[in-house]
């Protein structure tokens, strides 16, 4: 597919109807409604839930987040790129590929003390289709082996992944440590993009 020139981004995001209304809420992004109707459907953060929001920048999850866990909950948030303060989150400005910035985020999550991990992040797209889905599955299993450090037994997680090559055995990885893995499209999440959503509800440890 060609790609949009700066014009026609620009006048699909001005008759986007998640892109006002995110305006006038005063989220940074419409993004915000894809986790919205994911967790309005099924319930994952909860008044004092730990979530760890993994490629967080602007910011729309993570104020979503920090609302729906109100004062006894936390947010965790890291992003390569920096983001604006959000009350109640807890930034880490780095690449999450970095150890030692995993290590970082754990030492603030605590061990096995997060109850939901939101992963939003996609690689920068080079347009080679097998590159990019090869380097978004690579993400995705970082991210899996994450949540062996930092969720919860019975935590959730929810990550954005790309339909094509190796998403049916990244599900069945999920599989082997969740009780529960359900695909989402939000409708915010637009019909001609690839993105979709895994939910793996209920994290085992062995
Ligand atoms: C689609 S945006 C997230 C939007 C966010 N959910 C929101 O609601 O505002 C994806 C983010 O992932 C981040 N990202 C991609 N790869 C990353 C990495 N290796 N480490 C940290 N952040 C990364 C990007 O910098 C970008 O800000």
């Amino acid at each position: 597919m060609a790609k949009k020139s700066n014009k026609q981004w620009l006048h699909s995001q001005n008759k986007d109807q998640y892109v006002k209304q995110a305006r006038e809420s005063h989220y940074r992004s419409r993004a915000i409604y894809k986790l919205q109707e994911i967790n309005q459907k099924d319930e994952l953060i909860k008044s004092n839930s730990c979530v760890v929001d993994l490629g967080s920048a602007p910011g729309s999850w993570s104020q979503y987040a920090s609302e729906q866990v109100k004062a006894n909950g936390r947010v965790i948030s890291v992003d390569i790129l920096p983001m604006e303060p959000i009350e109640r989150v807890l930034f880490i400005l780095g690449n999450f590929t970095d150890e030692v910035v995993q290590k970082e985020c754990i030492k603030h999550i605590g061990k096995q003390d997060a109850d939901l991990v939101i992963s939003d992040m996609a690689p920068n797209l080079t347009g080679i289709r097998i590159t990019d889905q090869a380097r978004s599955l690579t993400l995705a299993e970082l991210v899996y082996d994450f949540c062996h450090h930092v969720l919860k037994p019975g935590g959730d997680l929810v990550i954005k992944l790309f339909e094509g090559t190796g998403t049916d055995e990244y599900r069945r990885l999920l599989k082997e440590r969740f009780a529960k893995v359900v695909t989402r499209k939000p409708q915010a999440s637009r019909n001609q993009s690839r993105e979709f959503y895994v939910l793996a509800r209920s994290y085992r440890l062995r």
